[in-house]
């Protein structure tokens, strides 16, 4: 009986072993080992109140930035901007009502912050939905939010950055843009169903990479500089929107096998940051280091188009 309980301890231990060695060898990824320091820099990151915003917000505001968080509900962002400012000791760490699901706030959001902040150094478009259904304005939700108001938002907030300069734009994506497809017809067009809204994510995050890529484009010259990133994958609150017959598995199944959030925010966190990156704007990032685009992300004449047609779904087109 005693021995058994000894082979059952130390089975459990053994256990337990293997896996904090996957866990730091496999799941936790590269942290951003940089000192760089913000004081005196504004950061506005978008869904900033939960998740990997949440945790790129407090990292940045430990290097002394003025930090603006973008959110839709003011007292999950109101109670986040308290957390970040005990944990971090800095009370430069502010809430302004942006909900992307609705171009009218994307709108008003960038006018309140253009007059009331004279800086902005980094932008981290980092709020993401996985959902279906349609957004205020009629577009497919997940296309809205993950893609066309920060296309928006990023229009209206490009002079600051360029007076700014040198600046940065950060686009939270997804290793999922691999499985996305830009379909002109569709992609801006509400869906239902669970592969409905598996495609509508994946192709959001397609449409991110060619946002920064283009955009990178644009930015020739200007010392404001724009990178997309994979976050890797993290136990955040974005399983909510996952049916709730997969929901609890994998909570628990992500609780073990993702990373958390605070491993989860070092990339962007490290193309917010690092210096000496600024010949790589344009390009995609995962654990800290650039990596290579597959090719439905590396085709310019598409990215051109996308930045074209999201300027007409916005009216932005002369
Ligand atoms: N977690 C992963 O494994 C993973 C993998 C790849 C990429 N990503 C990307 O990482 C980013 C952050 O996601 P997360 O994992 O940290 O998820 P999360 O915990 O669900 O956080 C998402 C954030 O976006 C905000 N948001 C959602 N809809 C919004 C709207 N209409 N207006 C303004 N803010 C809105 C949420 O605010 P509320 O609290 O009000 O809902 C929340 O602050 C997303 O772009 C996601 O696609 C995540």
């Amino acid at each position: 009986m005693e021995m058994a309980l000894e082979v059952l301890l130390a089975s459990l231990v053994g256990l337990l072993g293997l896996y904090i060695l996957i866990y730091h060898n496999f799941i936790k990824g590269k942290t951003c080992q940089n000192e760089t320091r913000l004081q005196g820099k504004t950061v506005l990151i978008t869904g900033g109140n939960a998740g990997i915003g949440k945790a790129t917000a407090l990292d940045l505001a430990r290097r002394g930035a003025r930090v603006v968080l973008g959110c839709r509900d003011r007292e999950r962002a109101e109670a986040a901007v308290q957390d970040i400012r005990r944990e971090s000791g800095n009370k430069e760490v502010v809430f302004m009502s942006l909900d992307l699901g609705s171009l009218s706030s994307v709108r008003a959001f960038a006018e309140a912050f253009l007059r009331s902040e004279p800086r902005l150094d980094i932008l981290i478009n980092n709020a993401g939905v996985y959902c279906v259904g349609k957004s205020d304005d009629g577009f497919n939700a997940a296309f809205q939010v993950n893609h066309l108001a920060h296309f928006l938002l990023t229009h209206l907030l490009l002079d600051r950055l360029k007076q700014c300069a040198p600046s940065r734009v950060v686009a939270v994506s997804s290793f999922l843009y691999q499985l996305g497809r830009i379909d002109f017809q569709n992609i801006h067009l509400p869906v239902e169903g669970r592969l409905g809204a598996f495609k509508s994510y994946c192709n959001s995050k397609l449409a991110n990479v060619l946002h920064v890529r283009e955009l990178a484009n644009r930015l020739q010259g200007t010392d404001v500089s724009c990178y997309a990133l994979h976050p890797g994958s993290v136990h955040t609150k974005i399983l909510r929107y996952f049916p709730g017959w997969i929901k609890s598995p994998s909570t628990v199944a992500s609780w073990l096998f993702f990373r958390d959030a605070t491993n989860g925010a070092q990339t962007s966190i490290y193309c917010a940051t690092q210096e000496g990156i600024e010949k790589l704007s344009g390009c995609y990032f995962e654990d800290c280091r650039q990596k290579d685009l597959k090719p439905n992300a590396r085709d310019p004449m598409l990215a051109k188009k996308l930045w074209e047609f999201s300027e007409k779904l916005l009216g932005l087109a002369s």
